[in-house]
Formats: structure tokens, C-alpha cells, sequence
């Protein structure tokens, strides 16, 4: 079973994500660590918190972390892709359970260096948390079994622009820190969550399934996939971008990697795009090609 931390700005995919994650035997879920991005921070501890307690997985610690991007201010939320609390139009109480006394940093770091070359750090989020690990204590790039991170397009368009991924965009100074830092990096781009795609007929199958659990997803969800609809008219679904993250953790052999080079762009038109260089040293494991079908199976299989 391999131990793992998940770094989240819990927005609907997110929410998908985390819900995969425990629910996958393979894999131990040491905690949460939360980012703003999708939501502000606060609202990404509290949108996590709930999303496990729906789960019935408390146990799950989740700790809160970066406010801002390393350089940048960050005032604006994309509440029309993820819905006024981040969650679509599902509706839900206060969580029962509180975040963790830890800062999320801290946790990375004292993890990592206590389950030493053991530890998967997934991010589907921007990734500041990181990128101020790895400037804290550089020694646990050398130190973690592999980090993937759900960012960037290496080969087609962005989403934020014709260049830039959201994750990336929304603090490309710390992806800049994090390309450089000599993790061990996977990275699910746009490349391919592009193409793992959830209809809207399943709404109707989670509502069948489990009228609490399915319903909360459902309402979480649909929001989420009108937003794909109504911004790549004809595409049949949302994009599962960060679930496909947990599935290279639990079931690579969905996935085929190419190593790149691959450099930030910290300004200018292609501000926050991920841009392959080639004929120089890879840095990153750049995931090129998925079994869609296989993959949305498989998701499907556990997530309600
Ligand atoms: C990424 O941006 C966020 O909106 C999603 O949660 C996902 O992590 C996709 O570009
Ligand atoms: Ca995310």
C-alpha cells in the first residue's frame, strides 16, 4: 500500500479526486494539504473536511496551507466553473471535524523525511505548498518516491489561455521552483485529461446508487459538466483532471509517459506555459497518452 499526501484546492474535480483516493485500496491517504486556487484557502480546508465526512473519512487529517502564490495576488475565483462555494450546487453544513494543527509545509516535509523514499505527493492544485517545501528543505526532492501533479499542457492549449493550464497559471513561480528542484515528477497535463471525460448521463446512475452520497456528488457534478458544456460545446462531460492524477497512482499501466524537458514561462503572452525543450535533460515525466475508456471504468468502479 503506497502512503500518499494530496494537495487540493478542493473544487469539484478535486472533491472527485479525494472521494477516489480513499477509496482505492493501493494507496494510504496520510492527510490533506489545501491551497487556495479554485477557492480561497479557508474554503479549500472546509470544502475538504466535507467532502470526507460525506465520505464517512474523517480519520483523513487535512491541513491547511498557502493563502497566496509565492510572487503573485490572487483575488479571484473561478466560482462559474466550480460554483459559488467550490462545491457546484451541492449543499452541506459545517464540517464536524477541524483542520490539523500543522501548517501543510510542515507536514509535507515531516512526512516525507519520516517514511524516507516512500512517500507519493500527488498536487491538483497549484503548487505553492511545494514549491515552499522544496525551498524549506531542499533535501526531499531527494527524499520522496515520486510527486504527480495534475498541470500544465505540454502539447496542446491551455485552459486559462491558448498557452496556460489553471494549476500552473494560478502560481507559475512555484511550478518554476518545483520543475527546477529535482523531484521526481509525473505530470498529467491537459494532454490527457482532456480526454477522460464524465457524461452527464452518469447523474442519474450516482442519484440511483446512493440517494445521499450519489445525490451530493451528482449536485457537485452537474454544475461542473454544464460549465463544459456550455465553454467546449458538443464535448459530452467535464474533465476529470484530477481524479486521473489518483489513477496514475493506482493504476498507471492507464497511462503512457515520455520524458521532457520542460520549462515555466514566467511572463509574456505565454505566461504559465508548460514548454518542452527538447534535447535537454529530462525533468519530467510527461504523461502523453491515456486509456480514456479504461480510466473512466476504473473511476467509475469506486468513486460512489
Ligand atoms: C485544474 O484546474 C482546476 O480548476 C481543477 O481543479 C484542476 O485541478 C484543471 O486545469
Ligand atoms: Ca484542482
Amino acid at each position: 500500500v503506497k502512503p500518499i499526501i494530496l494537495d487540493v484546492d478542493t473544487g469539484v474535480d478535486d472533491a472527485l479526486a479525494i472521494a477516489y483516493a480513499v477509496r482505492s485500496p493501493e494507496i494510504e491517504v496520510l492527510g490533506l494539504t489545501t491551497t487556495f486556487g479554485n477557492i480561497t484557502v479557508e474554503e479549500a480546508t472546509r470544502n475538504s473536511l466535507v467532502v470526507l465526512e460525506k465520505l464517512g473519512r474523517s480519520d483523513v487529517p487535512v491541513y491547511e496551507g498557502s493563502k497566496q502564490p509565492l510572487k503573485r495576488t490572487k483575488n479571484e475565483y473561478p466560482r462559474q466553473i466550480h460554483g459559488e462555494h467550490g462545491l457546484g450546487e451541492a449543499v452541506f453544513s459545517a464540517p464536524v471535524a477541524s483542520k490539523g494543527n500543522a501548517h501543510a509545509v510542515d507536514f509535507i516535509i515531516e512526512t516525507v523525511r519520516a517514511r524516507k523514499n516512500k512517500v507519493t505527493l500527488v498536487f491538483v492544485g497549484p503548487l505553492t505548498n511545494l514549491a515552499h517545501a522544496v525551498r524549506k528543505d531542499p533535501e526531499i526532492a531527494g527524499l520522496v518516491d515520486r510527486v504527480v501533479i495534475m498541470g500544465g499542457a505540454a502539447r496542446r492549449r491551455g485552459n486559462v489561455s491558448e498557452y496556460a493550464e489553471a494549476n500552473i497559471y494560478s502560481d507559475p513561480e512555484a511550478a518554476d521552483v518545483v520543475f527546477r528542484s529535482g523531484l521526481p515528477i509525473t505530470l498529467v497535463g491537459l494532454d490527457v485529461t482532456m480526454q477522460t471525460l464524465l457524461p452527464m448521463s452518469q447523474m442519474p446512475v450516482w442519484r440511483a446508487k446512493d440517494a445521499e452520497l450519489g445525490g451530493f456528488f451528482a449536485d457537485m457534478t452537474e454544475f461542473y459538466i454544464r460549465f463544459y458544456e456550455s465553454a467546449y460545446p458538443g464535448i459530452g462531460g467535464c474533465g476529470l483532471h484530477d481524479p486521473l492524477a489518483i489513477g496514475a497512482v493506482v493504476k498507471p499501466e492507464l497511462l503512457e509517459t515520455e520524458p521532457m524537458r520542460l520549462v515555466v514561462e514566467l511572463s509574456g503572452e505565454e505566461l504559465a506555459r508548460t514548454r518542452e525543450v527538447p534535447g535537454e535533460h529530462p525533468n519530467v515525466d510527461v504523461c502523453v497518452k491515456v486509456d480514456a475508456e479504461g480510466f473512466l471504468k476504473h473511476f467509475l468502479s469506486r468513486v460512489i
